[in-house]
């Protein structure tokens, strides 16, 4: 691009701008800086000053809702915000209520009341008062930050500025549009030729997260509560009662909500639900059940990021026809190759879609499906689109062909007996699957490098600047190349080398996940992370498995082959942490197992500081030790195990020298003598009640 001729630089500017708007606005994935936005902006300002004859239509100073001068600021919540687990089926709904009974011990005759009210599709929003006054609100973001969006919430009508509830009560719910506004405003929208929303969800995430409250007063955004959060004082001892107080206080809750007391009402009030979709003012997508006494919700505890006590009874799925246009592989980052439906645009449940995915070659098989066919896309939840059906299946016709070699680097295409998916073969001489590990690596749930996105990644990775993580933290190194290609202020390659800097200190949890291993999920590697606590401790489990392995794997013959696997599985902590499977063993031991990768990880850490896992255990008498219980308790062992985790001690299935204290309900046996023999410490329910209640 020539750089002194305005008019083209004009013509970048309004696409650059426009592109990280729409990444920003849209997607939530900016790529750059506000610093840099608010750069990119300035510049075209002046130019447009400075040229009046050559001001674009297309001109970014002319488009409404364009973020200025900063992002939100991020703020931590006093309680994390969770998710909910998701049921589909009457069947999975009946063993939630079972898996409660189970958990609480409860006798038979015991009445599981439950609260139930739609699912809004909205955002959900925490509202702090103190003595009664609105102080803060802040988006859900992770469930543990979330941004501040204290003055646009203030001009949102549902929302009361003042409650009667005194001390601090936090009060948890969904910012939502209804149909009928969004549509009007999309009118609206399409009028002033400013950009439209694809849904009312996206719309009221859009309108509540604008930088000036005066663009949210505009949009019809709505407010429903349905929890809490930080409360000093509860209203009520159960999940109806504070909804009811919170209804009086002037918050609007919903007017579906209702408290029933058995699996059959549960079920009538979703199909009752379910038949009014359609007439509802608002999007929703399914029915949430929560156990109503507070007391047994506090037992419940929660799993992972979700409560027990709660679950969403979810819609099936929505699905559309339309014509598949062509059938595309993309390889990612471990080599699965995945065929991906293009579409004629069609609208599923109100989003457009274009693109679906098609699973794997056995998928192919199954639907007949060729490029030409008319096909059913289908759409539920959170999940990606995919085709469930075609409608011009023709048992005729033979497959259609499956890439017998990687699209990208020509490498064969294998597939491992037992598996479903074809891969590609070519490993990290494969450009896409590089990439896409790079790109994974620097992604918000890993090392979350602002201003480091997918864009970027290709085109550093396009040109040499990095080739593997560590080079991210070499880049530094090369900060006169990049301003000379960046063609943009130095300030801007300056952002991107200090948020890598501000990386460089990472948990070990986020270091694991970013590896890209497979099977190792976020859940995974901080399930990993917790167990091992230190980069050093997971190497050295890791090399000693590795060890063994090589040491046996030339004298063995099948069985002990079996038994040696078996026993690498132990050590990756299978047995004593049942998070952590036998797949995820093997796929962490194959990945060090190659030398490349051990290459690669070293140079990487050998750039990091990683950070050991602390653990934030709540401090008591049994936090580290190893506790055993044992005889018949009147609480359930998973409640009796979810206590012990939460003061932080490990719970073990036998007593040994090692064990310091077990928990004796009545008429414990083998245990409990093996304990006296051992000298073991031994306290009774009552007993380990009161330690329970010490450290509340
Ligand atoms: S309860 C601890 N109730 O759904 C329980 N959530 O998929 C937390 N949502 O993050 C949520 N309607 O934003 C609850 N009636 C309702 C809801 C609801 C919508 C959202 C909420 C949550 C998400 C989980």
């Amino acid at each position: 691009m020539n750089m002194s001729d305005p008019a083209a630089r004009l013509a970048w500017l309004a696409a650059e701008i426009a592109r990280h708007d729409a990444l920003y606005h849209d997607r939530d994935t900016p790529e750059i800086t506000d610093a840099d936005y608010d750069a990119l902006v300035a510049e075209n300002r002046a130019l447009e000053a400075a040229h009046p004859a050559l001001v674009r239509s297309d001109s970014p100073s002319n488009r409404v809702g364009v973020a200025s001068t900063s992002h939100l600021a991020k703020v931590a919540h006093a309680r994390p915000m969770l998710s909910l687990d998701n049921g589909f089926s009457a069947g999975d709904i009946t063993e939630f209520v079972a898996r409660v009974r189970r958990f609480l011990a409860l006798a038979e005759d015991d009445v599981v009341a439950l609260t139930a009210e739609p699912k809004i599709d909205g955002l959900s929003c925490s509202l702090r008062y103190e003595d009664g006054r609105l102080v803060r609100a802040l988006t859900r973001g992770d469930g543990q930050v979330g941004e501040d969006v204290t003055a646009n919430v203030r001009t949102i009508g549902d929302i009361a500025t003042e409650i009667a509830a005194r001390g601090v009560f936090e009060v948890r719910g969904e910012v939502y549009m209804a149909k009928e506004d969004f549509a009007a405003m999309n009118v609206r929208q399409a009028e002033s030729g400013a950009k439209l929303f694809a849904n009312p969800r996206n719309a009221a995430a859009g309108s509540l997260r604008q930088l000036d409250p005066e663009v949210t007063r505009m949009r019809p955004l709505r407010f429903l509560a349905h929890g809490w959060g930080e409360v000093d004082t509860l209203p009520a001892d159960t999940q109806i009662g504070v909804m009811h107080a919170i209804r009086q206080w002037g918050l609007p809750v919903s007017p579906d909500l209702v408290r029933v007391e058995s699996v059959e009402a549960l079920l009538a009030h979703y199909a009752r639900i379910e038949a009014e979709r359609a007439d509802l003012p608002f999007d929703i997508d399914g029915v949430v059940y929560k156990v109503d006494r507070l007391d047994w919700q506090r037992r419940l505890g929660q799993v992972a990021r979700a409560p027990r006590w709660a679950i969403a009874h979810k819609f099936p799925a929505q699905q559309a026809q339309t014509r598949l246009n062509a059938i595309d592989i993309q390889v990612g980052r471990t080599g699965k190759l995945t065929p991906v439906a293009r579409l004629d645009p069609v609208t599923v449940g109100g989003v457009v879609v274009t693109n679906a995915t098609l699973h794997n070659a056995d998928e192919i098989g199954r639907l007949g499906v060729h490029p030409g066919d008319r096909v059913v896309v289908q759409r539920a939840g959170d999940v990606i689109p995919q085709v469930v059906d075609n409608l011009t299946r023709d048992p005729a016709r033979a497959p259609w062909p499956f890439p017998q070699a990687c699209p990208d680097c020509d490498s064969a295409a294998e597939r491992e007996p037992g598996e479903v998916d074809y891969r590609c073969t070519g490993g990290l001489i494969c450009p896409a699957q590089r990439v896409e590990r790079l790109i994974h690596f620097a992604s918000r749930h890993a090392f979350d490098i602002r201003g480091l996105g997918l864009v970027r990644v290709e085109e550093f990775f396009k040109d040499g600047l990095i080739a593997s993580p560590a080079d991210i933290f070499r880049l530094h190194r090369r900060r006169d190349e990049l301003i000379a290609r960046e063609r943009l202020a130095d300030v801007s390659v300056d952002n991107l080398l200090a948020a890598i800097e501000e990386k460089r200190t990472i948990p070990l949890d986020r270091f694991l996940f970013a590896l890209g291993i497979r099977h190792v999920g976020a859940v995974t590697a901080r399930d990993l992370a917790r167990r091992w606590t230190s980069f050093a401790g997971l190497m050295a489990m890791i090399d000693d498995a590795l060890a063994s392995r090589a040491a046996l794997a030339p004298v063995l013959g099948e069985p002990e082959r079996k038994f040696e696997l078996r026993r690498q599985r132990a050590l990756v902590g299978a047995i004593d942490t049942p998070q952590i499977g036998p797949e995820v063993a093997d796929a962490l031991l194959d990945f060090f197992a190659e030398q490349h990768n051990r290459d690669v990880v070293a140079d990487l850490a050998g750039e990091l500081i990683i950070l050991d896992v602390v653990h934030q255990a709540r401090a008591s008498s049994v936090t580290g030790k190893t506790v055993v219980f044992t005889g018949k308790l009147t609480m359930s062992r998973d409640e009796a195990k979810a206590q012990a985790e939460a003061l932080g001690a490990k719970v073990a299935g036998s007593v040994s020298k090692s064990t310091d204290l077990v928990v004796a309900g009545a008429d414990a046996g083998s245990k409990l003598r093996k304990a006296a023999e051992l000298g073991v410490a031994v306290t009774d329910e009552d007993g380990w009640a009161a330690i329970v209640a010490a450290s509340a």
